[in-house]
C-alpha cells in the first residue's frame, strides 16, 4: 500500500445532489412547472419514460437524508435550489413554502455541523420562462438575477458558499443544440445565445449574492473532461482542441475575462452557428461575465480520446483503456483518474483561480444490495479512491483545492438515462424509498474521519 494520503486541514469533504434529481414533489406546495417536468412528461424523451415526479422523495424525507449525511460525517453538502419552487412563474411572486423548505434544510444542515453549499441553477428552469424563449432570450438572465436576489436575501445570512450555474455548457449544448435535455431544442444558433445568456446570468448574479450574503464565497461550476488527441496528427489535435473549446474554453475564458476564444468564434462561424456574428453580445456583457469570483467548481468524470476517421491519419498512439467494468463505468465513461490531476493543474496554472472545488466526481455502477443488505460496490470505491489520490497529487503540485463533493449522495434521476444509472454512495430503493449505505459510503466515511486514507 502506498504512503498515507492526507488532505489539507478544513478540507470540504462533501457530497452533491440537484433539486430535480432528488426532490420529487414536482407540483407540491405551489411549485411551478419546470422545463424538466415538461420534458420528462413528454413520452420518448427519457429512458423508460422515467420522470422526476417522485425521484428520491427528498422533499419529504430531507430530515432523514440529513441524518445520513451526519452519519457519514460530511463536512459540506452541495444541493441545488429549484427556481420554480421559489418563483413559480419564474419572476414576480415568491412562493413562501418553497423558500421555507430550503430555509429549514439550511438550518438543519447547520445544526448537524454541515456547511451548506447552494447551487442556484441545476437545470430546472421555470417553464413560463421557457415559453418566453428560455435561455435563448436575455430576459431570462435578468430573471435569474432577480431570483438570485430573492434567494440570497432569504438564505444569505446562513449560506456562505454559492454556485450560480452548474455546467452551462451542458444546458446550452444538450438542451438547445442537441435536444437531449430540456427543453429539447436542436438549434445551434439559438444554443449560442443560450450559452451567452447563461454566462451573463452568472455574471449578473455574482455581485447581487455578494451584496446580500456578507463574506460569502461565490463561484460557478464548469464541466471539464480530459481531452486528448489519439495521435500527433493535425486532424486528431484539431478534434480535441475544438471539443475542449466548445465544452470548456467557451465558458471558462469569458469568466476569467478573456472573452470568447477566437479559434472557436471562427469554428462556430464556419458551422453556421453564428449567422449574425456575436450580435447578441451587448456592450459591457463581457465585463459583467468576468465579475470577480472566489472559486471555480470543477466537475470531472472521464477522459475522451479524439480520433479522426480520416484514412490518411497518422498512426494512433493513445488508446482508451480496454473495456472492463473497472475501466469503464456504466455510463460508458472511461475511468481515468490521471485526467483529474491534469485538469486541476491546467485550470489552476492557466486561470489562477483563488480556490478550486471539485464540485462533482463519481461513478455509475448499479451494484445492488446482497442478501445481507450490504452493497458491495468496490468498483465505485476504487473509482473514488483513485480520483482522490489524483486530486491529492494536484494539491502537492500547488493547486489550491479546497474540497471534494462526490456525485452523488443518493442514487437519483440521471436525466435522459432515468433511474437506470446509479451514481449514489447511498442505495435508494425507489419502491420503498429505503436508503442503504453502500460500501463506498462506509469507505468515504472513514476517509472523512481520517482526512485521508
Ligand atoms: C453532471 C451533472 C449531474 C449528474 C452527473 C452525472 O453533468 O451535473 O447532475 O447528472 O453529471
Amino acid at each position: 500500500m502506498a504512503n498515507k494520503i492526507i488532505f489539507p486541514e478544513n478540507f470540504f469533504w462533501g457530497a452533491a445532489t440537484a433539486s430535480y434529481q432528488i426532490e420529487g414533489a414536482w407540483d407540491k406546495h405551489g411549485k411551478g412547472e419546470s422545463t424538466w417536468d415538461r420534458f420528462t412528461h413528454t413520452q420518448g424523451n427519457i429512458k423508460n419514460n422515467d420522470t422526476g415526479d417522485v425521484a428520491d422523495d427528498h422533499y419529504r424525507l430531507w430530515k432523514k437524508d440529513i441524518a445520513l449525511m451526519k452519519r457519514l460525517g460530511l463536512k459540506s453538502y452541495r444541493f441545488s435550489i429549484s427556481w420554480p419552487r421559489i418563483l413559480p412563474a419564474g419572476r414576480g411572486e415568491v412562493n413562501k413554502k418553497g423558500l421555507d423548505f430550503y430555509s429549514k434544510l439550511v438550518d438543519a444542515l447547520l445544526d448537524a455541523g454541515i456547511i451548506p453549499f447552494a447551487t442556484l441553477y441545476h437545470w430546472d428552469l421555470p417553464q413560463t420562462l421557457e415559453d418566453e424563449g428560455g435561455w435563448v432570450v436575455r430576459s431570462t438572465a435578468e430573471a435569474f438575477a432577480d431570483y438570485a436576489n430573492v434567494v440570497s436575501r432569504a438564505l444569505g445570512d446562513r449560506v456562505k458558499n454559492w454556485i450560480t450555474q452548474n455546467e452551462p455548457a451542458v444546458v446550452a449544448w444538450l438542451g438547445y443544440e442537441m435536444g437531449v435535455h430540456a427543453p429539447g431544442l436542436k438549434d445551434h444558433p439559438k444554443a449560442m445565445r443560450a450559452a451567452h445568456n447563461l454566462l451573463l446570468s452568472h455574471g449578473m448574479a455574482v455581485p447581487i449574492i455578494k451584496r446580500n450574503s456578507g463574506n460569502a464565497e461565490v463561484g460557478i461550476t464548469l464541466n471539464i473532461g480530459w481531452k486528448v488527441p489519439a495521435s500527433i496528427s493535425k486532424l486528431d489535435r484539431d478534434l480535441a482542441q475544438k471539443d475542449d473549446g466548445k465544452w470548456f474554453r467557451w465558458f471558462v475564458d469569458p469568466v476569467y475575462g478573456r472573452g470568447y476564444p477566437s479559434d472557436m468564434v471562427e469554428h462556430f462561424t464556419k458551422l453556421g452557428a453564428l449567422p449574425g456574428g456575436l450580435d447578441f453580445v451587448k456592450e459591457s456583457d463581457m465585463d459583467a461575465i468576468a465579475a470577480p469570483i472566489d472559486f471555480i467548481g470543477i466537475n470531472y468524470y472521464n477522459r475522451i480520446v479524439h480520433r479522426s476517421n480520416d484514412t490518411d491519419n497518422e498512426p494512433q498512439l493513445v488508446f482508451p483503456k480496454p473495456r472492463t467494468p473497472e475501466n469503464w463505468t456504466e455510463m460508458e465513461w472511461e475511468n481515468y483518474p490521471e485526467g483529474l490531476t491534469g485538469v486541476l493543474a491546467r485550470v489552476y496554472f492557466n486561470y489562477n483561480p483563488f480556490k478550486i472545488y471539485i464540485t462533482e466526481n463519481g461513478a455509475s455502477y448499479s451494484t445492488p444490495p446482497d442478501e445481507k443488505g450490504n452493497v458491495p460496490d468496490e468498483l465505485r470505491t476504487n473509482y473514488l479512491r483513485t480520483h482522490l489520490a489524483a486530486a491529492h497529487r494536484a494539491i502537492q503540485a500547488g493547486v489550491p483545492l479546497a474540497g471534494y463533493f462526490v456525485w452523488s449522495l443518493l442514487d437519483n434521476f440521471e436525466w435522459s438515462f432515468g433511474y437506470g444509472q446509479r451514481f449514489g454512495i447511498i442505495w435508494v430503493d425507489y419502491k420503498t424509498q429505503k436508503r442503504t449505505l453502500k460500501d463506498s459510503a462506509k469507505w468515504y466515511k472513514s476517509v472523512i474521519k481520517k482526512n485521508g486514507f
